[in-house]
């Protein structure tokens, strides 16, 4: 059997519309409620229904064999798996934002807002800027607003959000989307069956 961590919210009802077109679809995929493993016996595929940030750690672990994770959870989580296919949809940008006429005074240690403080930190470290971090858990477009940092690091999907907040994009730096990922033992004792989902998936994707 392949266990499957899949992300539940607004990435989950992408990922199980592709699953279902790629005819991995599990009964009553719409209305799971408040399950959070379902079993689809004829194929041998379980799946687990778990938060977004928690699928690679599943991968990781070998708690699950294959996930779905959007790439900024990726990088964030620095987990060691393997990235199969890029399944695109979820796509959007990771970018670094400021108030609009925002001027930089880089003789100043730079307050920066964000979740992906790993990725935050190698951005700036890599750029030798002095900055300083303030981990938020969401709504991060309201630190700059109040005075709270200087700029923002967060995923920029169609603007709206900077643009309704009176901000601009300074520097867009990472593609993001969802990616299907592996467990690198996983992937070496079921890589025939493994195999047999990845081709499945890209024939769907390609269409
Ligand atoms: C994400 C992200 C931005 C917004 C970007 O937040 O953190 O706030 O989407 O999308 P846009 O460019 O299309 O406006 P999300 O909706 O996931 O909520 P959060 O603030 O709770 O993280």
């Amino acid at each position: 059997m392949i266990t499957i961590a899949l992300p539940k919210g607004r990435l989950g009802d992408k990922v199980y519309e592709l699953l279902n077109r790629a005819g991995y679809g599990f009964e009553a995929m719409e209305d799971v409620g408040r399950k959070l493993v379902i079993e689809d016996e004829e194929k041998q595929i379980r799946y687990l229904l778990v938060k977004p940030v928690d699928v690679a750690v599943y991968v990781e672990k070998g708690a699950a064999d294959l996930g779905v994770v959007g790439k900024d959870i990726l990088e964030e989580s620095g987990a060691d798996i393997f990235e199969l296919l890029d399944l695109g949809f979820g796509k959007c940008h990771m970018c670094v934002a400021a108030p609009d006429g925002f001027i930089e005074n880089p003789s100043r240690r730079l307050r920066v807002a964000t979740k992906f403080e790993n990725i935050a930190r190698d951005y700036y470290s890599r750029r030798g800027r002095d900055a300083e971090f303030i981990h938020l858990n969401g709504s991060i477009e309201l630190a700059p607003v109040l005075g709270l940092t200087d700029v923002i690091m967060d995923i920029v999907e169609t603007g709206t959000t900077l643009k309704e907040n009176h901000l601009t994009v300074i520097d867009r730096f990472m593609y993001i989307s969802a990616r299907l990922v592996a467990n690198r033992s996983s992937y070496r004792f079921k890589e025939e069956k493994i195999r047999e989902i990845v081709s499945q998936l890209k024939e769907i994707i390609a269409e």
